[in-house]
Order: structure tokens, then C-alpha cells, then sequence
């Protein structure tokens, strides 16, 4: 320790004392340097064909929408200063196939809130997250082709084609920013071309660049009707034991045009999302997904933690950690604590 931190006898005279400027809120608020806004947030939400509203048990607070609820839901929370959201399909088993086709359907949820809400001209940034797996029939992220030893994969190249079809019908509906989370190799240029050839040049990426193969998705595929009928997602995600392939998976997606990235989970992989902040300067975007959602409930529904505090501090070290986006189920909770 340098000697001018060291106590000069009676203690009373350390020249610096971190403590001066932890006396009272209103010092403590006027010094901190981190500060989360309602602009800094991005709500999933969930569409789908079902009469009414239905809440997804294992992530209190979240439901899945018929379309014009969601647009509801949308223009309130937008008065109320929330303005920005990635919408998910959930998909009746019997307009799911092996290629995931409906998601390029303009009649899907998706599209079909898209264009309500692009025709309700609402001020906010619309995301649509663009994947297969609440679409096909076995829950993968794209189509399959049979591997080695009879085991089937997910085709990677023949997955790009249904990609670019998709994205073009999510742009066209009225996407600002369309978001690529199968991990297949070669996305974001694949779907940049289709868009482009469709004449969809303003229409952005917000690329999953950095996703792990996580446990922390589980309630998600509840809330999606995503889960796969068999095999794991290993083998397109990333494994979180390999703390530098980012750096690969981001120069990719830089060098073939994302507008954004993201980093998905968030709370676990802190050092994961300084190092892509440090390492590009397109916005970086997080994803507190649904397994870090749910852990905050049931820790509070226990009284083991209070749950306003928790969600504030883990969202607020998201953002301090480099974040500039996050996407979180609290967001419409957090605009109101914050
Ligand atoms: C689909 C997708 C998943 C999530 C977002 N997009 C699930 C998965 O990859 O299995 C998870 C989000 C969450 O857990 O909140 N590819």
C-alpha cells in the first residue's frame, strides 16, 4: 500500500478516505457513474395465436400474447417510457415442420404484431428474433441433415437460406432490427444478403454473437415452446469452459456486418461482455435470460432476497460491466424501481 494511504497515527488524517462520499443518497447518487435508464432496456416478449393471455409458470410476471394483446401491451408500456422490444413466436404444433417454415409466414404472430404495431405508428425500436426453434417440429435451430454414426445435426448452410427468407419477411413486416440467435456459421452475411437483395438496406442486425449453450434457458423454452425432442443445442452454442473463442465469433459477425452484438446469458458471463465492450465499438447488447430471471423469483418468493433490490443491482452490474443494451424480463418492473 502506498504510504500516503497508510493511518498517519490518530487515524483521523488519512488523506483519502473513500468513505466522504458515501455520506447520504443524495452524495452517493450525485458521484455514481453507472446509471441504468428505462433506454438502456430491451423487453422480450412472447406472441402467439391463443385466445387469451397465458402466463408462463416458471417466470412469474411473464405471458404468452395473442397479437393484439401484445400491441397493447406495447403501447402502454411505451407511455410509460419502455421503448424497445425483440418479439418471439410461440407456434401451434400443427404450423411446425422440419424447416421451420412458418416463421417467414406474414401470417405468423411475429409479423402479423410487427405490422400492428408499425401501422399504430408507435414511437419504439422493434427487434424480432430470428431462429427456427419455436418454429420446427424437433426444436432445433434449423433444418437437419443426418452426421455421422446416424446422429442428426442441424445443416448449417442449408439453415442460412431459411434464414434469409425469414429475415426478409420480418424486415418487410416492419422489424427494425432483426435478431439472428441460432449460432449457425455465416448468419449475419447470409442474412445482410437476403435483406439486401430484397432492397431491406435500412433494416439492422443485432447478431447473438457470443451465446453459450447454457442451463440458464430452461424456463425460456417453456415460455417459447422451443424445447427439443431430442439432443442438445452443444453442438451450435458455444461451450463456456472456452473463455477466448469471442474473439472468433466476433470478428465473424463484425466482418460480415452486424450492426450490434450481444452476449447471452449476462449475469455469469460478466467478463465475457467487458472483454467484446473493450474489444469493437458497435453497441454491445445483453441478454439477462430467463433461468436468471427466474432464480431472482424464487430466491424472493422464499424471503431470501428482496426482489426490487436484486433485479436493480444485477441489472445495474450488467451495464457497468459494458453492457449498452440489455434485454431483461424485469424491463417493465425496473422502469418503475429505477
Ligand atoms: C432461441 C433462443 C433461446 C433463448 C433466446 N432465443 C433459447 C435457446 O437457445 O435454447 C433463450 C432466452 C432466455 O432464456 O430467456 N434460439
Amino acid at each position: 500500500m502506498p504510504s500516503s494511504h497508510r493511518s498517519q497515527g490518530s487515524g483521523s488524517s488519512r488523506p483519502i478516505r473513500p468513505r466522504r462520499l458515501r455520506r447520504g443518497q443524495t452524495l452517493r447518487d450525485m458521484v455514481a457513474d453507472v446509471r441504468l435508464t428505462p433506454d438502456d432496456l430491451i423487453l422480450p416478449l412472447f406472441v402467439g395465436q391463443m385466445d387469451q393471455a397465458r402466463s408462463v409458470s416458471s417466470m412469474p410476471g411473464v405471458s404468452q400474447w395473442p397479437v393484439t394483446d401484445a400491441v397493447r401491451t406495447i403501447r402502454d408500456l411505451s407511455s410509460a417510457g419502455l421503448r424497445q422490444f425483440i418479439l418471439f413466436g410461440v407456434t401451434p404444433w400443427e404450423k411446425k415442420d422440419a424447416a421451420g417454415s412458418y416463421a417467414a409466414d406474414p401470417d405468423a404472430p411475429v409479423n402479423r404484431t410487427l405490422a400492428a404495431v408499425r401501422d399504430a405508428g408507435l414511437d419504439v425500436v422493434m427487434y424480432a428474433d430470428l431462429c427456427f426453434c419455436e418454429y420446427t417440429d424437433h426444436g432445433h435451430c434449423g433444418v437437419l441433415i443426418e452426421g455421422d454414426h446416424d446422429q442428426w445435426v442441424v445443416d448449417n448452410d442449408a439453415t442460412l437460406e431459411y434464414l434469409g427468407r425469414a429475415a426478409v419477411a420480418q424486415a418487410r413486416a416492419g422489424a427494425d432490427i432483426v435478431a439472428p440467435s441460432g449460432m449457425m456459421d455465416g448468419m449475419v452475411g447470409a442474412i445482410r444478403a437476403a435483406l439486401d437483395a430484397d432492397g431491406r438496406i435500412e433494416t439492422g442486425i443485432l447478431s447473438y454473437s457470443v451465446k453459450f449453450a447454457s442451463d440458464f434457458y430452461g424456463p425460456f423454452r417453456e415460455a417459447g415452446e422451443g424445447g427439443m425432442s431430442f439432443g442438445s443445442r452443444r453442438g451450435y452454442q458455444m461451450d463456456y469452459r472456452r473463455g477466448r473463442e469471442w474473439q472468433i465469433e466476433l470478428e465473424i459477425d463484425l466482418a460480415e456486418g452486424a450492426d450490434m452484438v450481444m452476449v447471452k446469458p449476462a449475469a455469469s458471463y460478466l467478463d465475457v461482455i467487458a472483454k467484446v465492450r473493450e474489444a469493437c465499438s458497435v453497441p454491445v447488447a445483453a441478454y439477462h435470460v430467463s433461468g436468471e430471471y427466474a432464480m431472482l423469483h424464487a430466491a424472493a418468493e422464499r424471503g431470501w432476497l428482496d426482489l426490487r433490490a436484486a433485479a436493480v443491482e444485477t441489472t445495474t452490474a450488467i451495464k457497468r460491466a459494458g453492457a449498452d443494451l440489455i434485454l431483461s424480463y424485469f424491463a417493465p418492473r425496473l422502469i418503475e424501481w429505477l
